[in-house]
């Protein structure tokens, strides 16, 4: 199979297609034949080992103190159940399945091993591959840190989205309105058609206002990005409001019902997936060359061919 390789931590230039042989799947594990994948700002920041102070220990603890544990990148996938472990109950060959590894990587292939209890479910079945993927990582995102500041507990909440434009950004738009709130978006000039599209009701760009003075307070300040901080947001909150960034120490936590939830607005047409570009598994390069701008739109997908 074909995969994007690297041994050093480094710019784009240490990623290479390899060779490797397509991997058996044990008892409890599925093979996926992988349609597409997507190439994250997690993808970049892993290659590069670019973090500073304790993140930096944390994350050479994490993915390989000196060289990459992983040597395959990727966390999303979308394809198709090719073979199951004998112990196998919940898919079949044929099943049209999408998902992330987390810290197991390795989507950056064009097959892969996934125990059948971790983050993998069914796909809808009208949904094409590569919008499939498009949602999964900012969708996991945002849901686990939408989830934990109880927006879906709140009636008719009022939430600010800092960084609406990313891939953690347009999802969280999107899973906000799904939860009836009123939504406000912070994006550039550059993105505020897009924010309009998935459904913010008031957009500041932060290239021409300063968001600091909007008058509103909400229940929920999410910093997408990253780039923003509780005490900038403090004033904005209401007197039980939360505010919660993806930017410090805290993770994503993991459970497969966020997917289920993904794969569910997908069916009824509540998500739409943000592409900004595809790419084939051999530009892998270039695709890291892009997210590493920090300016994509939404995500950044992984076409996989199979010959
Ligand atoms: N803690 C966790 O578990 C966790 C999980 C996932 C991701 N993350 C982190 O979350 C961050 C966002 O991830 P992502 O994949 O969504 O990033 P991304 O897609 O690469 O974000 C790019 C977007 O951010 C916008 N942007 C850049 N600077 C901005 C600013 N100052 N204000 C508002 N928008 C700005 C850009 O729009 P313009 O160019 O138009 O400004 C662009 O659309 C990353 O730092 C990632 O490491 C953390």
């Amino acid at each position: 199979m074909k995969a994007s390789y690297f041994t050093k931590y480094g710019p784009p230039e240490v990623l290479e297609i390899r060779e490797l042989p397509v991997p058996n799947p044990s008892s409890k594990e599925i093979l996926v034949k992988v349609m597409a994948s997507t190439v994250n700002s997690g993808d970049v920041r892993v290659r590069a080992l670019n973090a500073s102070g304790l993140m930096k220990f944390a994350m050479r603890l994490l993915v390989g103190w000196s060289r990459p544990k992983r040597p395959v990148l990727g966390v999303t996938f979308a394809g198709v159940v090719e073979k199951i472990g004998s112990e196998v109950t919940g898919f079949k060959p044929g099943d049209k399945v999408f998902g992330l590894t987390g810290f197991r990587f390795g989507c950056h292939a064009t097959w892969l091993v996934a125990p059948e209890n971790s983050m993998v479910v069914q796909m809808p079945e009208k949904t094409k591959f590569e919008d499939g993927v498009a949602v999964l990582f900012g969708g996991q995102t945002a849901v686990s840190f939408l989830h934990k500041m109880r927006l879906p507990e709140i009636k008719q909440a009022k939430v600010l989205i800092l960084g609406a434009t990313g891939s953690v950004g347009t999802a969280a738009i999107q899973l906000a309105k799904y939860y009836g709130a009123e939504v406000t978006a912070v994006c550039s000039t550059s993105g505020k058609s897009l924010s309009a599209g998935l459904g913010a009701d008031h957009i500041l760009c932060y290239d021409v206002e300063d968001f600091t003075k909007i008058k509103d307070r909400f229940d929920i300040i999410l910093d997408a990005v990253g780039k923003y901080s509780q005490k900038q947001c403090k004033h904005l909150l209401k007197p039980n409001g939360k505010f919660k960034t993806v930017g410090g120490m805290e993770y994503a936590s993991e459970t497969r019902d966020q997917i289920t939830l993904l794969a569910e607005m997908l069916e009824k047409n509540r998500l739409q997936p943000v592409i900004d570009k595809v790419y084939p598994l051999e530009e892998v390069r270039e695709a890291h060359r892009y997210v590493e701008t920090g300016r994509k739109k939404g995500n950044v997908v992984i076409r996989m061919a199979h010959g």
